[in-house]
């Protein structure tokens, strides 16, 4: 069981250099710093032919990525870091299994990292370690000179939001944050039609995790050994991107437009009290942990042209899983789960399934690599073409499709949601990551 003491949360969170934010630090931190390096905005990757990866957390995450990462032709993995030896050397054979050079490496500590960050034959560091790692592992890359690819959420307080993006400007290396769903086969053709203006000028967006996570929050290895923590210590959305980061790029968020403002209120939290509750064994200590997160946290995010996203966190209700993946503009909509369009041009009434639109618009990463990717790799497919774009980018010369604003403002609905939820849904306003560039 996690210590659920506030004098355990702030030695846990001093541990990685960064506490959560209490409610009163929230103002402070949404202030804007000032600049003092250039964008990072659209700045592209100076381009090679090998791309050196050096791996940070090898559970179930990290594992499943080192899968997509190994099948990119120009990949080499040349360093791994993991504290659990197990997860380590499950890593080290699925390289040497795929016929490539033992990696070194790391995790005598908790901050071995520090080692692998500071070799000289690495180019990128994909991180994949519980949340609190992430900004840490991030920075500590950056400064040693590589970019760094980091899990979501990116971070978990505006500070730390602010920390990726001034670093990543002040030492000109990326931060990519690897919101794997903007690579989803709906996600893509559907971001091609926005793109394409199929949905005309477009007012609203709905995004979701929904995904009921009861079981893996109660194991007693990966994630059940931290994720359950936060539900114990912040009320809001504690995991924003899978949904958003798709609709923030439908809607250009970054190149036009950006989030201006978000309201939020969470339900009682019963579910995830009532699972253990049902399945925990008389004397458990977990039976002892009082969560305080709503089991349903409903968002609603303004932008800077005036459009809505509603936005949604449940991983403890008994239901099947969503995203909801909706946009609407003044010519049609689309949403998901299953995939539908209805377009105004259509002349009824009928939703139509999304597969009718394959042939014009199907997104041409998906022709190029998606046979390979459906059969081999994560979640649909959408992992290995996540990799695969990310190294196509670092090899081409080319800017990230998801860069460093995109991490922080993607993140920054977790403690703006915590700071409405807190003040009774009261409006709370984003930070402008861009500081103005995402005109
Ligand atoms: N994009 C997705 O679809 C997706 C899916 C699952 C998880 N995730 C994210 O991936 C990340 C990892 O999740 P997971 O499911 O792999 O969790 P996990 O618990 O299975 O793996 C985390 C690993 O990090 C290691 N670790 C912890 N502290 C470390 C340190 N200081 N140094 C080195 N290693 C350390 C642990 O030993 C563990 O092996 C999380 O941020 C999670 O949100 C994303």
């Amino acid at each position: 069981m996690f210590e659920l003491t506030r004098r355990g949360l702030l030695r846990g969170a001093a541990a990685v250099g960064a506490a959560l934010s209490p409610l009163s630090l929230i103002k402070a931190e949404a202030a804007e710093p000032p600049q003092k390096h250039p964008t990072m905005r659209k700045v592209k990757f100076e381009g090679r032919s090998r791309i050196r990866i050096g791996l940070i957390g090898t559970g179930g995450r990290g594992r499943s990525l080192l899968g997509d990462f190994l099948a990119v032709p120009e990949v080499d993995v040349i360093a791994i870091c993991d504290i659990n030896p197990d997860a380590l050397k499950g890593a080290v054979s699925q390289i040497t299994k795929a016929g490539k050079p033992a990696p070194a490496t790391y995790g005598a500590t908790e901050r071995e990292f520090e080692k692998l960050n500071r070799r000289d034959d690495i180019d990128l560091v994909v991180i994949a370690t519980p949340w609190d790692w992430h900004v840490p592992m991030a920075i500590d890359a950056m400064k040693s000179g590589k970019h760094a690819a980091v899990e979501v959420p990116a971070a978990v307080t505006l500070k730390q939001c602010w920390e990726l993006v001034d670093t990543s400007e002040a030492t000109r290396k990326h931060c990519v944050i690897l919101e794997n769903c903007c690579y989803g086969y709906n996600e893509m053709m559907v971001l091609n039609m926005c793109q394409q203006g199929v949905f005309g000028e477009l007012t609203h967006g709905e995004a979701a995790y929904i995904h009921d996570l009861r079981g893996l929050l109660f194991a007693t290895y990966s994630e059940g050994l931290w994720r359950r923590k936060p539900h114990a210590m912040r009320n809001g959305n504690l995991y924003p991107t899978h949904g958003l980061g798709p609709v923030a790029q439908y809607m250009g968020v970054h190149s036009g437009d950006r989030f201006e403002s978000i309201v939020s209120v969470s339900s009682a939290e019963k579910s995830l009290t009532a699972y253990g509750k049902k399945n925990l064994k008389a004397g458990d200590p977990r039976l002892n942990e009082k969560y305080v997160c709503g089991d349903m946290n409903t968002s609603i995010i303004k932008t800077a042209k005036g459009r809505t996203i509603m936005l949604q966190h449940d991983v403890v209700t008994p239901r099947p899983y969503s995203r909801h993946n909706m946009i609407a503009g003044t010519e049609g909509t689309f949403a998901d789960y299953p995939a539908r369009i209805y377009l105004d041009s259509m002349g009824n009434d009928e939703w139509q399934d999304l597969t009718t639109f394959k042939e014009r618009y199907e997104h041409p990463l998906w022709k190029k690599n998606g046979d390979y990717a459906r059969k081999y790799s994560g979640h649909g497919g959408m992992d290995f073409l996540m990799c695969a774009r990310l190294i196509e980018c670092m090899r081409d010369g080319l800017a990230p499709d998801m860069d460093v604003y995109d991490a922080a403002a993607w993140s920054a609905p977790t403690p703006l949601s915590e700071a409405s939820v807190a003040k009774g849904g009261s409006a709370q306003k984003f930070p402008d990551f861009t500081r103005g560039n995402w005109k």
